[in-house]
């Protein structure tokens, strides 16, 4: 059968798929202060139909799975899910992208289910600056799903640090120096107009040149590394002696879209070619048939754009496409 491929040629083998839009944390550049009214549950995918779609497009080259949400681990029993997609012929990686917070209780029972790795975010290292940026949580609990993830061998673990002016920019030598002893990769990401243009976009990015000047400034040099696992947009570098490697992932400043491989399921059934625009297509009626499954996700990948055009929204300039209104944790990143 015809692979996945998009008009300009990009071949499609890893969808990330958001289990839900619910998350324990609020954090500020994902969700807004007053919360958010979250998706009926009876609108959101079964794990039955999440495996029909991942069933219907492994034959097309369909190889790799990330979990997503909001927090993936708060729908309950995600393992059996993870159970479920292992067992589909084509499938070698499925992965996941948490706040870490249930990996004590969840890390050995995702592991055993065919979990292979996870991402964990965090974006600061001090409890007064991640209660501010996570609106309440405890940066201990997410030390502690580190060392679980550790534990049950779901690595290489990757920590997401989003960068922010004034916010958490002074931390990242301290970031660095968990790679010096650790096997970890910690990602910079820039900030992402995702959902809607808001203010404390404007105010909180900050271009990711600040991280090899941290470097510069803590007397370290620094070489390209190898991708650990995984083929994400980051591009990795290691303090020279260091166990770990950190990652440059630059989507405003420099976007990386002709590379691109990837496909997006919402947690209500709408596949997303592009992280960035608003074109959804509902693939929930379909799911009994493959054929349409397989021709619906083929329609959206025709009309995937080439790129996502967002730095002009910092420059407040027109775009081609109208942004998605959906929050990122109606995406899944
Ligand atoms: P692996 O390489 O499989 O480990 O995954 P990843 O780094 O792509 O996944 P993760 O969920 O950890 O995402 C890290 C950051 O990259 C998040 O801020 C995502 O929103 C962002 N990201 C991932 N894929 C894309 C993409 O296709 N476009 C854009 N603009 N950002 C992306
Ligand atoms: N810009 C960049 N990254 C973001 N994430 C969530 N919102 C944004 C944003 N606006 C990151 C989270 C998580 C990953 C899925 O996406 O920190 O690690
Ligand atoms: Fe939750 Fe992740 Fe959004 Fe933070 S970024 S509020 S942890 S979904």
């Amino acid at each position: 059968m015809e692979p996945l491929t998009d008009p300009f040629g990009r071949l499609h083998d890893y969808i990330r798929i958001s289990v839900t839009d619910r998350c324990n944390l609020r954090c500020i550049y994902c969700m807004p202060a007053e919360g958010m009214e979250f998706q009926p549950q009876d609108e959101i995918l079964s794990y039955e139909e999440i495996t029909a779609i991942v069933e219907s497009l492994a034959p097309l080259g369909l190889r790799k799975v990330r979990l997503t949400g909001g927090e993936p681990l708060v729908r309950k029993d995600l393992e059996k899910l993870v159970t479920m997609i292992s067992a589909i012929p084509g499938i070698e990686d499925i992965s996941l992208t948490t706040n870490g917070l249930m990996l004590p209780a969840k890390a050995a029972l995702l592991k055993e289910a065919g979990l292979s790795r996870v991402n964990i975010s965090l974006d600061s290292l001090r409890q007064d600056r991640f209660s501010m940026i996570t609106r309440g949580g405890e940066v201990s609990k997410v030390l502690k799903g580190i060392e679980a993830a550790q534990a049950a061998g779901l690595e290489p673990i990757k920590l997401n640090v989003v960068l922010m002016k004034g916010i958490n920019d002074d931390e990242i030598k301290d970031f660095i120096s968990l790679t010096l002893n650790s096997p970890l990769n910690v990602r910079f990401i820039e900030y992402m107009p995702i959902g809607s243009a808001t203010d404390s976009w404007r105010q909180s990015y900050l271009p990711l040149e600040r991280v090899i000047e941290a470097c510069t400034a803590a007397g370290w040099e620094t070489e390209e590394a190898e991708m650990p696992s995984g083929n994400g947009p980051s591009q990795n570098r290691r303090v020279i002696g260091a166990q770990g490697t950190f990652g440059l992932i630059h989507p405003v400043s420099d976007h990386f879209c002709d590379n691109c491989n990837r496909l997006r399921l919402t947690a209500d059934g709408h596949i997303k070619a592009c992280l960035y625009w608003e074109d959804e297509y509902n693939v929930r009626p379909l799911i009994s048939d493959p054929a349409a499954v397989q021709a619906l996700f083929r329609k959206a990948l025709g009309n995937k754009p080439h790129n996502h055009e967002m730095a002009l929204a910092l420059e407040k300039k027109a775009q081609s496409h109208t942004p998605t209104a959906r929050r990122m944790s109606q995406i899944g990143g």
